[in-house]
């Protein structure tokens, strides 16, 4: 499977088989922690870290993950330079751990920290924000089918009510150089289903934009940059993101995010 079927097909996993994951996926996953980056520079620690099960030890997730024994860990400061790449390099492991025919789920409120953190030690300013199980789907159960139905998980805001061309009244067209890029990340998973992300695409330059939801949104934007950067990745293109003083000045209560030229 390619990263851009993985883009297309993945969905979070909250029922697991209750079985750990074998040496060679676990060896695969660490690989894939080692080899994400961030485009944004900032630092996130990213562990995965077995529980067991069958010893009785569950930790806790007030009942929204059933089944699972491996759970990566993802530590990072509290503050917005942080949050993007956080999002931009750990939605690299997880698309990888698809392509492996693994399961996951981003986990940001329904955790007991405690639960996780038995004798880990993070770096100076991080903390732990994000946990996130791993393994093989099982049948999802009448919770995670809740949940889904609650956060209206398999729906995405239109593409032309996301994404525009030049101004921010014309819509950018299914032959545009980016539109496949803008697709993935119209598809990537965001916090309750937000999807904050924004787009203006002029000419070879692509302005981002969000609009503020919550403490997770800017997670939610690099995880949204990531499926744009990965598109971009597998068509060979090599753009680069930075800031631009003067972005085109956006519709109300959106904020600018970065820019992308290539
Ligand atoms: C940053 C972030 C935090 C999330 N936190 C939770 C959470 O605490 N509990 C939960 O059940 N799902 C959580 N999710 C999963 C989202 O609800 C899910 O991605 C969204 O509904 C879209 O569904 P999909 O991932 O199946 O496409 C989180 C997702 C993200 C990206």
């Amino acid at each position: 499977m390619n990263i851009i079927e993985a883009m297309n097909e993945r969905r979070s996993v909250r029922t697991f088989n209750g079985e750990s994951i074998s040496d060679s996926q676990k060896s695969a996953l660490l690989t894939a922690i080692e080899d994400s980056f961030s485009p944004f520079g900032g630092n996130v620690s990213i562990r995965l870290k077995n529980f067991d099960l069958k010893a009785g030890y569950t930790p806790g997730t007030y009942g929204t993950i059933k089944g699972a024994s491996d759970f990566f860990l993802v530590a990072f400061g509290n503050d917005d330079a942080s949050a993007l790449p956080a999002g931009f390099r750990f939605e690299q492991v997880v698309l990888q751990a698809w392509q492996l025919g693994l399961g996951s789920c981003w986990i940001a409120a329904t955790f007991k920290g405690s639960d996780f953190e038995h004798g880990e030690l993070w770096r100076d300013g991080e903390s732990l924000r994000i946990v996130c199980p791993v393994g093989i789907a099982a049948k999802p159960g009448i919770r995670e089918r809740l949940t889904r139905f609650t956060f209206g998980s398999k729906n995405r805001k239109p593409f032309e009510k996301l994404f525009f061309y030049s101004d921010f009244t014309r819509e950018v067209s299914p032959g545009n150089r980016f539109a496949e890029a803008l697709e993935m990340m119209r598809l990537a998973p965001s916090s309750v289903n937000s999807q904050p992300w924004r787009a203006l695409v002029v000419g070879d330059t692509v302005h981002f934009y969000y609009t503020p939801k919550s403490n997770l949104s800017l997670i939610d934007c690099g995880i949204g940059l990531c499926h744009f950067y990965e598109d971009e990745r597998f068509h060979g293109h090599a753009g680069r993101f930075s800031k631009t003083d003067n972005p085109p000045a956006p519709p109300h209560g959106w904020k600018y995010l970065i820019s992308y030229t290539s």
